[in-house]
Protein backbone atom coordinates (compact mmCIF):
# COMPACT_ATOMS: atom_id res chain seq x y z
CA UNK A 1 0.00 0.00 0.00
CA UNK A 2 1.42 3.40 -1.05
CA UNK A 3 0.32 6.54 1.21
CA UNK A 4 0.17 9.62 -0.22
CA UNK A 5 -0.94 13.03 0.79
CA UNK A 6 -3.25 14.90 -1.86
CA UNK A 7 -4.45 18.73 -1.92
CA UNK A 8 -7.95 19.27 -2.65
CA UNK A 9 -11.41 18.72 -1.68
CA UNK A 10 -12.74 15.07 -0.72
CA UNK A 11 -16.07 15.60 -2.89
CA UNK A 12 -13.99 15.89 -5.68
CA UNK A 13 -11.80 13.43 -5.58
CA UNK A 14 -12.26 9.72 -7.72
CA UNK A 15 -11.71 6.17 -5.40
CA UNK A 16 -12.78 3.06 -4.43
CA UNK A 17 -13.91 4.51 -0.85
CA UNK A 18 -13.90 7.59 0.96
CA UNK A 19 -13.16 7.45 4.79
CA UNK A 20 -15.01 10.57 6.69
CA UNK A 21 -16.15 10.38 10.18
CA UNK A 22 -18.73 11.52 13.16
CA UNK A 23 -18.52 12.17 16.42
CA UNK A 24 -21.26 10.28 18.88
CA UNK A 25 -24.23 11.91 19.10
CA UNK A 26 -23.51 14.29 16.66
CA UNK A 27 -26.91 14.78 14.77
CA UNK A 28 -25.54 17.25 11.54
CA UNK A 29 -21.55 16.15 10.61
CA UNK A 30 -19.12 19.40 10.27
CA UNK A 31 -16.09 19.47 8.08
CA UNK A 32 -15.67 17.10 5.46
CA UNK A 33 -18.29 14.90 6.15
CA UNK A 34 -21.07 18.05 5.84
CA UNK A 35 -19.35 18.37 2.65
CA UNK A 36 -20.14 14.74 1.54
CA UNK A 37 -23.15 15.30 3.47
CA UNK A 38 -24.34 17.92 1.08
CA UNK A 39 -23.45 16.36 -2.33
CA UNK A 40 -25.29 13.48 -1.49
CA UNK A 41 -28.49 15.25 -0.26
CA UNK A 42 -28.67 15.19 2.94
CA UNK A 43 -28.54 10.88 3.30
CA UNK A 44 -25.88 11.01 6.13
CA UNK A 45 -27.58 13.09 8.43
CA UNK A 46 -31.45 12.46 7.40
CA UNK A 47 -30.82 8.64 6.73
CA UNK A 48 -27.65 7.06 8.33
CA UNK A 49 -27.75 8.84 11.84
CA UNK A 50 -31.78 9.66 11.52
CA UNK A 51 -33.34 6.73 10.66
CA UNK A 52 -30.66 3.72 10.64
CA UNK A 53 -29.86 5.02 14.41
CA UNK A 54 -25.68 5.27 13.53
CA UNK A 55 -24.61 6.99 16.60
CA UNK A 56 -20.75 8.13 16.29
CA UNK A 57 -19.17 5.22 18.49
CA UNK A 58 -15.73 5.24 18.75
CA UNK A 59 -14.71 2.89 15.76
CA UNK A 60 -18.08 1.46 14.27
CA UNK A 61 -18.27 1.82 10.98
CA UNK A 62 -21.26 2.37 8.18
CA UNK A 63 -20.88 2.13 4.70
CA UNK A 64 -23.37 3.46 2.13
CA UNK A 65 -22.51 3.93 -2.07
CA UNK A 66 -22.71 7.52 -3.42
CA UNK A 67 -24.83 6.70 -6.78
CA UNK A 68 -22.40 8.29 -8.81
CA UNK A 69 -23.10 12.14 -6.56
CA UNK A 70 -19.53 12.37 -6.49
CA UNK A 71 -16.73 10.49 -7.94
CA UNK A 72 -15.76 8.43 -4.80
CA UNK A 73 -17.91 5.07 -5.68
CA UNK A 74 -18.60 4.00 -1.58
CA UNK A 75 -18.46 6.27 1.53
CA UNK A 76 -17.10 4.45 4.64
CA UNK A 77 -18.44 7.06 8.04
CA UNK A 78 -16.55 6.09 10.93
CA UNK A 79 -17.12 6.78 14.71
CA UNK A 80 -14.79 9.15 16.31
CA UNK A 81 -16.76 8.65 20.30
CA UNK A 82 -17.10 11.36 22.46
CA UNK A 83 -15.51 14.64 21.37
CA UNK A 84 -14.32 15.19 24.70
CA UNK A 85 -12.42 12.27 24.98
CA UNK A 86 -11.02 12.39 21.64
CA UNK A 87 -7.22 12.38 21.39
CA UNK A 88 -3.87 11.14 18.99
CA UNK A 89 -4.73 7.47 20.22
CA UNK A 90 -7.94 7.57 19.15
CA UNK A 91 -7.16 8.90 15.45
CA UNK A 92 -4.79 5.87 15.18
CA UNK A 93 -7.69 3.19 16.97
CA UNK A 94 -10.51 4.73 14.35
CA UNK A 95 -8.29 4.47 11.35
CA UNK A 96 -7.19 0.85 11.18
CA UNK A 97 -11.40 0.63 11.89
CA UNK A 98 -11.76 2.14 9.01
CA UNK A 99 -9.12 0.37 6.97
CA UNK A 100 -10.40 -3.17 7.83
CA UNK A 101 -13.76 -2.14 6.73
CA UNK A 102 -12.41 -0.97 3.19
CA UNK A 103 -10.49 -4.23 2.84
CA UNK A 104 -13.35 -6.38 3.47
CA UNK A 105 -14.91 -4.24 0.65
CA UNK A 106 -12.11 -4.93 -1.17
CA UNK A 107 -11.22 -1.44 -2.20
CA UNK A 108 -7.98 -0.71 -4.38
CA UNK A 109 -7.66 2.94 -3.73
CA UNK A 110 -8.66 4.47 -0.61
CA UNK A 111 -8.94 8.13 0.32
CA UNK A 112 -8.86 9.46 3.75
CA UNK A 113 -9.13 12.80 5.31
CA UNK A 114 -6.74 13.14 8.92
CA UNK A 115 -9.58 12.79 11.53
CA UNK A 116 -10.92 14.73 14.26
CA UNK A 117 -7.54 16.81 14.07
CA UNK A 118 -9.06 20.63 13.43
CA UNK A 119 -11.99 20.00 15.66
CA UNK A 120 -9.96 18.79 18.61
CA UNK A 121 -7.25 21.32 18.21
CA UNK A 122 -4.79 18.73 17.63
CA UNK A 123 -1.50 18.89 16.06
CA UNK A 124 -1.45 18.45 12.52
CA UNK A 125 2.04 16.08 11.81
CA UNK A 126 0.88 14.49 15.08
CA UNK A 127 -2.67 13.44 13.77
CA UNK A 128 -1.24 12.66 10.48
CA UNK A 129 1.13 10.28 11.89
CA UNK A 130 -1.35 8.32 14.15
CA UNK A 131 -3.84 8.22 10.21
CA UNK A 132 -0.55 6.38 8.85
CA UNK A 133 -0.37 3.85 11.38
CA UNK A 134 -3.63 3.01 12.39
CA UNK A 135 -3.68 2.50 8.38
CA UNK A 136 -0.82 0.45 8.27
CA UNK A 137 -1.45 -1.51 11.75
CA UNK A 138 -4.53 -2.03 10.59
CA UNK A 139 -4.51 -3.62 7.64
CA UNK A 140 -1.74 -6.44 8.39
CA UNK A 141 -2.02 -9.92 8.30
CA UNK A 142 0.00 -12.88 8.70
CA UNK A 143 -0.54 -15.16 5.18
CA UNK A 144 2.48 -16.18 4.39
CA UNK A 145 1.38 -19.79 4.93
CA UNK A 146 -2.22 -19.51 3.43
CA UNK A 147 -1.61 -21.41 0.10
CA UNK A 148 -4.67 -19.29 -1.36
CA UNK A 149 -2.93 -15.61 -1.11
CA UNK A 150 -5.30 -12.69 -1.06
CA UNK A 151 -2.88 -10.32 -1.91
CA UNK A 152 -4.81 -9.54 -4.89
CA UNK A 153 -7.59 -7.71 -2.82
CA UNK A 154 -4.95 -5.51 -0.84
CA UNK A 155 -5.53 -2.14 -1.19
CA UNK A 156 -2.84 -0.52 -3.73
CA UNK A 157 -3.30 3.33 -3.08
CA UNK A 158 -3.98 5.21 0.44
CA UNK A 159 -4.37 8.96 -0.37
CA UNK A 160 -5.11 11.30 2.47
CA UNK A 161 -7.07 14.60 1.08
CA UNK A 162 -6.42 17.80 2.45
CA UNK A 163 -7.81 21.15 1.40
CA UNK A 164 -5.67 23.51 3.17
CA UNK A 165 -2.69 23.94 1.21
CA UNK A 166 -0.63 25.28 4.48
CA UNK A 167 -1.41 21.90 6.19
CA UNK A 168 0.83 19.79 3.59
CA UNK A 169 3.93 19.93 4.50
CA UNK A 170 2.88 18.72 8.32
CA UNK A 171 0.74 15.69 7.11
CA UNK A 172 3.60 14.96 4.82
CA UNK A 173 6.20 14.94 7.77
CA UNK A 174 3.37 12.91 10.26
CA UNK A 175 2.79 10.22 7.78
CA UNK A 176 6.62 9.56 6.82
CA UNK A 177 7.38 8.61 10.72
CA UNK A 178 4.13 7.02 11.15
CA UNK A 179 4.96 5.11 8.19
CA UNK A 180 8.55 4.24 10.12
CA UNK A 181 6.63 3.13 13.12
CA UNK A 182 3.90 0.99 11.60
CA UNK A 183 6.15 -0.78 9.54
CA UNK A 184 8.98 -1.37 12.00
CA UNK A 185 5.89 -2.72 14.29
CA UNK A 186 4.40 -5.18 11.26
CA UNK A 187 7.77 -6.86 11.11
CA UNK A 188 7.99 -7.71 14.47
CA UNK A 189 4.84 -9.22 14.18
CA UNK A 190 6.12 -10.97 11.32
CA UNK A 191 8.93 -12.18 13.30
CA UNK A 192 6.72 -13.51 16.03
CA UNK A 193 3.92 -14.88 14.41
CA UNK A 194 7.01 -17.33 12.06
CA UNK A 195 6.54 -20.49 13.09
CA UNK A 196 9.75 -22.20 14.85
CA UNK A 197 10.57 -24.30 12.88
CA UNK A 198 11.27 -21.69 10.19
CA UNK A 199 12.70 -18.76 12.92
CA UNK A 200 15.66 -20.70 14.69
CA UNK A 201 18.37 -18.83 16.26
CA UNK A 202 20.68 -19.05 12.82
CA UNK A 203 17.61 -17.62 10.89
CA UNK A 204 17.08 -14.61 13.05
CA UNK A 205 20.54 -14.23 13.01
CA UNK A 206 20.51 -13.80 9.24
CA UNK A 207 17.46 -11.28 9.57
CA UNK A 208 19.60 -9.12 11.55
CA UNK A 209 22.45 -9.40 9.44
CA UNK A 210 20.79 -8.54 6.46
CA UNK A 211 19.25 -5.06 8.09
CA UNK A 212 20.73 -1.82 6.28
CA UNK A 213 22.58 0.83 7.87
CA UNK A 214 23.41 -1.58 10.87
CA UNK A 215 26.48 -2.99 11.72
CA UNK A 216 25.94 -6.58 13.15
CA UNK A 217 28.04 -8.92 15.02
CA UNK A 218 26.83 -12.66 15.55
CA UNK A 219 28.99 -15.34 17.96
CA UNK A 220 28.72 -18.50 17.33
CA UNK A 221 28.75 -21.59 20.01
CA UNK A 222 32.85 -21.42 20.49
CA UNK A 223 32.52 -17.61 20.89
CA UNK A 224 29.70 -17.88 23.30
CA UNK A 225 31.83 -20.89 25.26
CA UNK A 226 34.82 -18.18 24.95
CA UNK A 227 33.09 -15.48 26.45
CA UNK A 228 31.87 -17.25 29.65
CA UNK A 229 28.05 -17.52 28.96
CA UNK A 230 27.53 -20.00 31.50
CA UNK A 231 23.74 -19.58 32.08
CA UNK A 232 23.15 -18.61 28.02
CA UNK A 233 24.56 -22.00 26.73
CA UNK A 234 22.70 -23.88 29.61
CA UNK A 235 19.70 -23.28 28.15
CA UNK A 236 21.19 -23.73 24.49
CA UNK A 237 22.72 -26.79 24.75
CA UNK A 238 19.67 -29.09 24.60
CA UNK A 239 18.71 -28.14 21.19
CA UNK A 240 19.90 -29.19 17.46
CA UNK A 241 19.58 -25.96 16.51
CA UNK A 242 22.70 -24.39 17.47
CA UNK A 243 22.61 -20.90 19.35
CA UNK A 244 23.71 -17.24 17.81
CA UNK A 245 24.29 -14.29 20.05
CA UNK A 246 23.46 -11.21 18.04
CA UNK A 247 25.03 -7.88 18.35
CA UNK A 248 23.47 -4.88 16.36
CA UNK A 249 24.97 -1.66 16.57
CA UNK A 250 23.23 1.87 15.49
CA UNK A 251 25.69 4.35 14.71
CA UNK A 252 24.36 8.19 14.16
CA UNK A 253 26.87 10.39 12.15
CA UNK A 254 26.19 13.63 14.27
CA UNK A 255 27.06 14.17 18.07
CA UNK A 256 25.91 11.22 20.22
CA UNK A 257 23.56 12.29 23.04
CA UNK A 258 23.37 8.55 24.60
CA UNK A 259 24.21 4.94 24.51
CA UNK A 260 22.23 2.87 25.29
CA UNK A 261 21.76 -1.17 24.97
CA UNK A 262 18.25 -2.75 24.20
CA UNK A 263 17.87 -6.61 24.71
CA UNK A 264 15.19 -8.51 23.47
CA UNK A 265 14.79 -12.41 24.71
CA UNK A 266 15.20 -14.84 21.89
CA UNK A 267 14.15 -18.19 22.81
CA UNK A 268 12.67 -19.12 19.56
CA UNK A 269 11.01 -22.13 21.05
CA UNK A 270 10.54 -22.47 24.88
CA UNK A 271 9.66 -26.52 25.13
CA UNK A 272 10.29 -25.40 29.37
CA UNK A 273 13.10 -28.33 28.68
CA UNK A 274 13.07 -31.14 31.72
CA UNK A 275 10.65 -29.09 33.09
CA UNK A 276 8.72 -29.65 29.77
CA UNK A 277 5.03 -27.54 29.24
CA UNK A 278 1.87 -29.22 28.99
CA UNK A 279 0.98 -28.69 25.67
CA UNK A 280 -1.44 -25.76 26.41
CA UNK A 281 1.32 -23.98 27.78
CA UNK A 282 3.63 -24.69 24.90
CA UNK A 283 1.58 -24.33 22.00
CA UNK A 284 2.17 -20.91 21.65
CA UNK A 285 5.85 -20.87 22.27
CA UNK A 286 7.53 -19.69 19.19
CA UNK A 287 6.36 -16.24 20.56
CA UNK A 288 9.15 -16.28 23.30
CA UNK A 289 11.32 -14.38 20.99
CA UNK A 290 8.76 -11.77 20.76
CA UNK A 291 11.60 -9.11 22.47
CA UNK A 292 14.29 -9.82 20.55
CA UNK A 293 11.59 -9.20 17.38
CA UNK A 294 11.13 -5.84 18.53
CA UNK A 295 14.57 -4.84 19.22
CA UNK A 296 15.12 -6.29 15.80
CA UNK A 297 12.48 -4.37 14.24
CA UNK A 298 13.60 -0.84 16.42
CA UNK A 299 17.32 -1.11 14.87
CA UNK A 300 15.50 -1.82 11.11
CA UNK A 301 13.57 1.47 11.78
CA UNK A 302 16.69 3.62 13.46
CA UNK A 303 18.72 4.49 10.31
CA UNK A 304 15.63 6.23 8.78
CA UNK A 305 14.75 8.12 11.90
CA UNK A 306 18.27 9.29 12.23
CA UNK A 307 18.02 9.80 16.18
CA UNK A 308 21.72 11.14 17.56
CA UNK A 309 21.73 7.91 20.15
CA UNK A 310 23.69 5.46 19.83
CA UNK A 311 21.80 1.91 19.99
CA UNK A 312 23.05 -1.51 21.09
CA UNK A 313 20.44 -4.26 20.48
CA UNK A 314 21.65 -7.63 21.97
CA UNK A 315 19.94 -10.94 20.90
CA UNK A 316 20.71 -14.37 22.56
CA UNK A 317 18.88 -16.17 20.91
CA UNK A 318 18.44 -19.99 21.19
CA UNK A 319 16.12 -22.72 21.61
CA UNK A 320 15.12 -24.32 25.01
CA UNK A 321 14.57 -27.95 24.45
CA UNK A 322 15.45 -31.00 25.73
CA UNK A 323 17.60 -33.88 24.67
CA UNK A 324 20.67 -35.78 25.98
CA UNK A 325 22.36 -32.93 26.39
CA UNK A 326 19.74 -30.62 27.97
CA UNK A 327 20.61 -29.06 31.17
CA UNK A 328 18.80 -30.42 33.79
CA UNK A 329 17.60 -29.08 37.40
CA UNK A 330 19.99 -29.50 39.61
CA UNK A 331 22.87 -28.10 37.74
CA UNK A 332 24.77 -25.46 38.74
CA UNK A 333 26.18 -22.75 36.05
CA UNK A 334 28.12 -19.78 36.16
CA UNK A 335 27.01 -16.69 33.61
CA UNK A 336 29.74 -14.21 32.27
CA UNK A 337 30.01 -11.84 35.02
CA UNK A 338 31.38 -14.96 37.39
CA UNK A 339 28.01 -15.58 39.50
CA UNK A 340 26.57 -19.33 39.86
CA UNK A 341 23.27 -20.60 39.53
CA UNK A 342 21.62 -23.69 40.76
CA UNK A 343 19.01 -24.39 38.51
CA UNK A 344 15.58 -24.63 40.39
CA UNK A 345 13.56 -25.28 37.14
CA UNK A 346 14.63 -25.40 33.20
CA UNK A 347 11.28 -23.31 32.10
CA UNK A 348 12.81 -20.61 33.93
CA UNK A 349 15.17 -20.10 30.77
CA UNK A 350 14.63 -16.33 29.52
CA UNK A 351 16.43 -15.03 32.91
CA UNK A 352 19.57 -17.09 32.25
CA UNK A 353 19.59 -16.22 28.45
CA UNK A 354 19.29 -12.65 29.54
CA UNK A 355 21.74 -12.57 32.46
CA UNK A 356 24.27 -13.03 30.11
CA UNK A 357 22.92 -10.72 27.65
CA UNK A 358 22.83 -7.99 30.65
CA UNK A 359 27.05 -8.63 31.76
CA UNK A 360 27.51 -8.27 27.85
CA UNK A 361 25.53 -5.11 27.29
CA UNK A 362 27.33 -3.31 30.89
CA UNK A 363 30.94 -4.27 29.22
CA UNK A 364 29.72 -2.05 26.49
CA UNK A 365 30.10 0.56 28.81
CA UNK A 366 26.54 1.62 27.89
CA UNK A 367 24.43 4.73 29.67
CA UNK A 368 21.25 2.80 30.11
CA UNK A 369 19.96 -0.71 29.69
CA UNK A 370 16.20 -2.07 28.42
CA UNK A 371 15.31 -5.46 28.32
CA UNK A 372 12.32 -6.71 26.76
CA UNK A 373 11.31 -9.95 27.26
CA UNK A 374 8.57 -12.09 27.18
CA UNK A 375 9.39 -13.56 30.46
CA UNK A 376 6.54 -14.53 33.25
CA UNK A 377 3.13 -16.32 32.53
CA UNK A 378 3.16 -14.62 36.24
CA UNK A 379 3.01 -10.82 34.73
CA UNK A 380 0.38 -12.08 32.31
CA UNK A 381 -1.89 -13.10 35.49
CA UNK A 382 -1.20 -10.04 37.10
CA UNK A 383 -2.08 -7.57 33.95
CA UNK A 384 -3.68 -9.74 31.34
CA UNK A 385 -2.79 -8.77 27.82
CA UNK A 386 -3.83 -4.95 28.04
CA UNK A 387 -0.42 -3.98 29.90
CA UNK A 388 3.37 -5.11 30.10
CA UNK A 389 4.84 -5.46 33.44
CA UNK A 390 7.82 -2.44 34.07
CA UNK A 391 10.47 -3.01 36.88
CA UNK A 392 14.16 -1.81 36.85
CA UNK A 393 16.88 0.03 39.20
CA UNK A 394 16.50 3.58 38.04
CA UNK A 395 13.16 5.55 38.27
CA UNK A 396 13.68 8.19 35.86
CA UNK A 397 14.41 5.56 33.40
CA UNK A 398 11.18 3.56 33.86
CA UNK A 399 9.12 6.72 33.58
CA UNK A 400 10.56 7.83 30.45
CA UNK A 401 9.71 4.43 29.11
CA UNK A 402 5.92 4.34 30.68
CA UNK A 403 5.69 8.59 29.13
CA UNK A 404 7.19 6.60 25.49
CA UNK A 405 4.91 3.73 25.92
CA UNK A 406 1.69 5.84 26.33
CA UNK A 407 2.60 7.82 23.22
CA UNK A 408 2.98 5.13 20.62
CA UNK A 409 -0.22 3.65 22.06
CA UNK A 410 1.35 0.87 24.93
CA UNK A 411 0.92 0.80 28.56
CA UNK A 412 3.51 -0.44 31.02
CA UNK A 413 2.45 -0.98 34.24
CA UNK A 414 5.12 -0.85 37.08
CA UNK A 415 5.16 -3.91 39.48
CA UNK A 416 7.44 -3.23 42.71
CA UNK A 417 11.25 -5.29 43.54
CA UNK A 418 10.80 -5.93 46.92
CA UNK A 419 14.10 -7.45 48.23
CA UNK A 420 12.58 -9.78 50.11
CA UNK A 421 11.04 -11.38 46.93
CA UNK A 422 14.47 -13.02 46.17
CA UNK A 423 14.35 -15.16 49.60
CA UNK A 424 13.22 -18.11 48.03
CA UNK A 425 15.70 -17.84 45.23
CA UNK A 426 18.38 -18.52 47.64
CA UNK A 427 20.27 -21.63 47.27
CA UNK A 428 22.51 -23.86 49.76
CA UNK A 429 25.17 -24.52 46.72
CA UNK A 430 25.27 -21.56 44.40
CA UNK A 431 24.74 -18.38 44.69
CA UNK A 432 21.28 -18.37 43.95
CA UNK A 433 18.29 -20.34 42.24
CA UNK A 434 16.65 -19.26 38.88
CA UNK A 435 13.61 -19.34 40.07
CA UNK A 436 11.58 -19.90 43.72
CA UNK A 437 7.95 -19.59 45.11
CA UNK A 438 5.37 -18.88 42.34
CA UNK A 439 4.30 -15.83 44.25
CA UNK A 440 5.61 -12.50 42.60
CA UNK A 441 6.72 -14.29 39.56
CA UNK A 442 7.09 -11.24 37.69
CA UNK A 443 8.93 -9.52 40.68
CA UNK A 444 11.18 -12.23 41.45
CA UNK A 445 12.41 -12.68 38.09
CA UNK A 446 13.07 -9.30 37.76
CA UNK A 447 15.26 -9.64 40.67
CA UNK A 448 17.28 -12.33 39.46
CA UNK A 449 18.23 -9.84 36.33
CA UNK A 450 19.15 -7.38 38.89
CA UNK A 451 22.01 -9.41 39.91
CA UNK A 452 23.42 -8.63 36.38
CA UNK A 453 22.84 -5.21 35.73
CA UNK A 454 25.88 -3.71 37.93
CA UNK A 455 24.03 -0.25 38.78
CA UNK A 456 23.91 0.79 35.31
CA UNK A 457 20.59 2.65 35.10
CA UNK A 458 18.25 -0.52 33.45
CA UNK A 459 14.62 -1.02 33.33
CA UNK A 460 12.73 -4.97 32.25
CA UNK A 461 9.98 -4.91 30.27
CA UNK A 462 7.78 -8.08 30.87
CA UNK A 463 5.39 -8.36 27.33
CA UNK A 464 4.66 -12.18 28.32
CA UNK A 465 0.59 -10.57 28.04
CA UNK A 466 0.75 -8.02 25.44
CA UNK A 467 3.18 -9.55 22.77
CA UNK A 468 0.27 -12.01 21.85
CA UNK A 469 -3.54 -11.23 21.50
CA UNK A 470 -5.66 -13.63 21.04
CA UNK A 471 -8.78 -11.17 20.09
CA UNK A 472 -8.66 -7.43 18.40
CA UNK A 473 -7.50 -5.03 20.96
CA UNK A 474 -7.65 -1.40 19.34
CA UNK A 475 -5.46 -0.40 16.53
CA UNK A 476 -4.22 -4.71 16.63
CA UNK A 477 -5.41 -7.76 15.16
CA UNK A 478 -5.08 -11.30 16.46
CA UNK A 479 -1.77 -12.69 16.92
CA UNK A 480 1.69 -11.02 17.68
CA UNK A 481 1.19 -7.93 18.40
CA UNK A 482 4.60 -5.94 18.17
CA UNK A 483 4.68 -5.53 21.46
CA UNK A 484 7.14 -2.86 22.65
CA UNK A 485 8.32 -1.48 19.28
CA UNK A 486 6.46 1.63 19.49
CA UNK A 487 7.72 2.31 23.57
CA UNK A 488 11.67 1.32 22.32
CA UNK A 489 11.37 3.75 19.59
CA UNK A 490 9.88 6.43 21.32
CA UNK A 491 12.50 6.01 24.16
CA UNK A 492 15.07 6.52 21.50
CA UNK A 493 13.54 9.80 20.22
CA UNK A 494 12.44 11.04 23.03
CA UNK A 495 16.19 10.80 24.17
CA UNK A 496 17.99 14.15 25.22
N1 LIG B 1 8.31 -17.93 28.14
C1 LIG B 1 7.80 -18.21 29.42
C2 LIG B 1 6.86 -17.12 29.94
C3 LIG B 1 5.56 -16.97 29.21
C4 LIG B 1 4.45 -17.68 29.63
C5 LIG B 1 5.43 -16.08 28.17
C6 LIG B 1 3.25 -17.53 28.98
C7 LIG B 1 4.23 -15.92 27.53
C8 LIG B 1 3.13 -16.63 27.93
C9 LIG B 1 8.95 -18.35 30.42
O1 LIG B 1 10.13 -18.87 29.92
C10 LIG B 1 8.50 -19.29 31.48
O2 LIG B 1 8.27 -20.43 31.17
N2 LIG B 1 8.39 -18.79 32.70
C11 LIG B 1 7.98 -19.59 33.79
C12 LIG B 1 8.88 -19.26 34.95
C13 LIG B 1 8.72 -20.17 36.14
C14 LIG B 1 9.16 -21.58 35.80
C15 LIG B 1 9.53 -19.62 37.28
C16 LIG B 1 6.53 -19.24 34.12
O3 LIG B 1 6.16 -18.08 33.99
O4 LIG B 1 5.78 -20.14 34.43
MN1 LIG C 1 10.16 -21.00 29.97
ZN1 LIG D 1 10.44 -18.59 27.93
Amino acid sequence: MKINVKHGSITDIACDVLIVNLFEGVKSPGGAAAAVDKALDSFISSYVIEKEDFKGKLGDVYVLPTYGKIPADKIIVVGLGKSEEFNLAKIREVSSKAIQKAISLKAQKVCSIVHGAGIACLDVAESAQMLAEGTILGSYKFTKYKSKKEDEKAIKDFEIVESDKSKLDAINKGIKKGIIIAESTNKARNLANEPANELNPAKLAEIAKAIEDIECRIYRKEDILNMGMGAYYAVAKGSENSPKFIHMIYRPSGKIKKKVAIIGKGVTFDSGGLCIKPPSGMVLMKDDMAGAAAVLSVMKALPKLKPNVEVHAIIAACENMLDGNAYRPGDVVKAMNGKTIEIDNTDAEGRLTLADALCYAVDLNVDEIVDVATLTGACMVALGRMASGIMGNNQELIDKLISSANQGGERLWQLPMYEEYFDSMKSDIADFKNSGSREAGASSAALFLKEFVNNVPWAHIDIAGPAWLDKEVKELGKGASGAAVRTLINYILNTK
